[in-house]
């Protein structure tokens, strides 16, 4: 019963995947527990005393009381000890949050609106999926292309700034395998709500082979598209079912008719498709503000971009 009501009212936290996790969380309880406590105890002393020493009759006099020591120097002295042990607590972690250990192993992440580039030691690139070692340090090197965004793993209880004009920095170690959302947490732009990734924590050879293996995206040029829209995040723009969202759906733009902000009007093709991905914003179409969607220009491989547009090309 007290662990239900622990687990469901009063530290809902997600899945404890990093080894502080749990500490994290331990100082999180103690103090939300310090708190409840206060409150209640002190709202019942006060109640308790507002009906004891209530005025009882036109001329009763109460006692006249200025202090007392006793009941000051506790009220003052274990607060303070508290507030000690707080800090202290906080202060450890923290200090460890913010001291990687020398061989952590370093993957340098890209924000820009909307998505994540990963980047691993061997070289090897990904986008939207940050795969790393189960109980191996990983330590993030951050930088964002444009605006101020925010990396957050709720899971292994980090976050931090993603900033345009200098690096910052992140570290944790798994303790469990498995799949972790991971968000933006600042507010970067029409699409800031659909600026996820997954996080991938799996076994060290598994890591190993994933960042030995040279790009052998060997899908069909479909399927490498349809990946590659979640990759890249295409897909929190997008819709490819007709439904609306910020930005034109994709279901059946090939081989029928668009219109357009200036009031022109094609028919979507391959150089239609190759356009708009490269050069967003040489045709807007009608009823959507210019400027909403970067260039992919230089991030997409050719063979990338050809599995995109046949991908766009299946949704009719
Ligand atoms: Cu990036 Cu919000």
């Amino acid at each position: 019963m007290l662990q239900w009501i622990h687990d469901n009212l009063i530290s809902r936290m997600p899945v404890q995947a990093s080894e502080w996790a749990a500490r994290v969380d331990w100082l999180n309880d103690f103090i939300t527990y310090i708190s409840a406590f206060c409150t209640i105890a002190i709202t019942a002393v006060m109640i308790y005393f507002m009906w004891r020493y209530r005025r009882k009759s036109e001329t009763q006099q109460t006692e006249y009381i200025t202090h007392n020591a006793l009941l000051e120097t506790v009220w003052t002295v274990i607060p303070t000890i508290v507030c000690i042990f707080v800090f202290w607590y906080g202060f450890e972690v923290y200090h460890e949050q913010r001291t990687p250990p020398a061989n952590a192993e370093e993957i340098l992440v890209e924000g820009y609106q909307w998505g994540w580039n990963f980047e691993y030691s061997t070289g090897k690139k990904g986008s939207g999926e940050l795969v790393v070692p189960l109980g191996k340090a990983t330590r993030l090197v951050m930088r964002s292309k444009d605006v101020t965004h925010s990396f957050f793993i709720p899971s292994m209880r980090v976050k931090e700034d993603v900033l345009a004009s200098a690096y910052s920095y992140l570290w944790f170690t798994p303790i469990k395998t498995g799949e972790f959302p991971i968000f933006c947490t600042e507010y970067c732009g029409l699409s800031h709500s659909g600026m996820l990734a997954k996080l991938k924590v799996v076994e060290p050879e598994v890591f190993q082979d994933f960042i030995n293996e040279r790009s052998a995206e060997d899908l069909p040029p479909a399927e490498l598209g349809k990946k590659l829209f979640t990759q890249k995040g295409c897909i929190g723009c997008h819709s490819v079912d007709g439904s609306a969202k910020v930005c034109p759906s994709l279901y059946q733009i090939f081989g029928h008719e668009v219109e357009f902000a200036d009031g022109t009007k094609l028919v979507g093709d391959e150089n239609y498709l190759e356009e708009s991905i490269l050069n967003p914003n040489a045709k807007i179409v009608k009823g959507y503000p210019p400027n909403l969607m970067q260039s992919y220009k230089g991030q997409l491989e050719d063979k990338e971009l050809a599995g995109l547009i046949a991908y766009i090309k299946s949704l009719k």
